[in-house]
């Protein structure tokens, strides 16, 4: 009898935790410690329900990103065909290839979508060329001129005409300073100015982008790069942001091997700063 009991308690406890498995409670845990058949398998149970549980996380994450993802180029893509609606843009050239850009990385994104679900890996795949990143910057920055107008901002552009030509992947570039600036146009108060100016050297690049008011308070701004933070919540409840577009600004950038960093701006506002390397082999060059 006690031999029988002692056997089936443990096994009905497995079995309970299997059932909650089942129904996707990943957070329950066995404390069998022994060193027998019945520890080893709740051993591998708890191995199992940890797995279980960051596949749940990296996959909500992942969801999340790409959903923040695809809604910053539809935003823009629908920006400039309402200009184009309301007379205030031309369907020229410029205008059609910007729009052409913008359908270019949701394509890129869909596909990585797709790869992933195949390869299940949970990163997004980054293809590097040789990437001239004022064009890109004078791009995304056109892209943007309505909204930044009609929120009444002042936008003030320092490219240097010369081209800056890093190994890049230019999709992410581009989402990269369309985060920025969509954040820039939601979190600065009408009437302000935002300042972009791109520098260039041997060692690599840097990305400033600083805005008016208002600002970031000082407690906020060493995590502002961290996932699900926002300065406002109430205002940014109201503008629908959910703290994710830095957090991916942080992940590009550092795929790209640089930095970004947030100060308080001399203007009032945010002062992001993005630096990106040039490859030893190419600042040689
Ligand atoms: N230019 C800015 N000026 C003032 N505050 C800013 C600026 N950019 C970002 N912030 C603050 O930092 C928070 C985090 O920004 P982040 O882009 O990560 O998320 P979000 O804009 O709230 O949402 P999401 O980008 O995911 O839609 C914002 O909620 C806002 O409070
Ligand atoms: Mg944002």
């Amino acid at each position: 009898m006690l031999l029988a009991r002692s056997l089936t308690r443990p096994l009905q406890r497995i079995a309970h935790a299997l059932h909650d498995l089942s129904v996707g409670r990943y957070s329950e845990r066995l404390a069998f410690q022994s060193n027998d058949e019945i520890g080893r398998l709740a051993g591998d149970f708890n191995e199992l329900a940890r797995t279980l549980e960051q596949h749940r996380i990296m996959r909500r994450t992942f969801m999340a990103d790409i959903s923040h993802e695809l809604r910053t180029p539809l935003m823009v893509l629908r920006g400039l065909v309402e200009a184009i609606q309301d007379g205030v843009r031309h369907a020229s050239q410029a205008t059609l290839s910007l729009l052409a850009s913008e359908i270019a990385t949701m394509n890129k994104l869909v596909n990585d979508l797709y790869e992933l679900s195949l390869s299940e890996i949970g990163a997004l795949a980054y293809r590097k060329s040789d990437v001239d990143v004022s064009e890109v910057l004078r791009r995304s920055l056109d892209a943007f001129r309505e909204r930044i107008a009609a929120r009444g901002l002042l936008i003030k552009a320092i490219i240097p005409p010369h081209s800056a030509v890093i190994e890049a992947d230019e999709a992410r570039l581009q989402q990269l300073f369309h985060n920025v600036l969509e954040n820039a146009v939601r979190y600065t108060d009408p009437g302000g100015a935002v300042h972009v100016q791109l520098g260039a050297d041997e060692r690599g690049l840097s990305i400033d982008f600083e805005d008016s008011a208002p600002a970031v308070p000082d407690t906020v701004l060493p995590h502002i790069f961290e996932r699900l933070v926002r300065a406002d919540t109430s205002r940014s409840r109201a503008t629908g942001g959910t703290g994710i577009g830095l957090t991916i600004c942080r992940n590009i950038v550092e795929a790209h091997g640089g930095t970004i960093t947030a100060k308080p701006a001399a203007l009032g506002g945010l002062w992001i700063r993005i630096l990106l390397p040039r490859p030893l082999a190419q600042a040689a060059a």
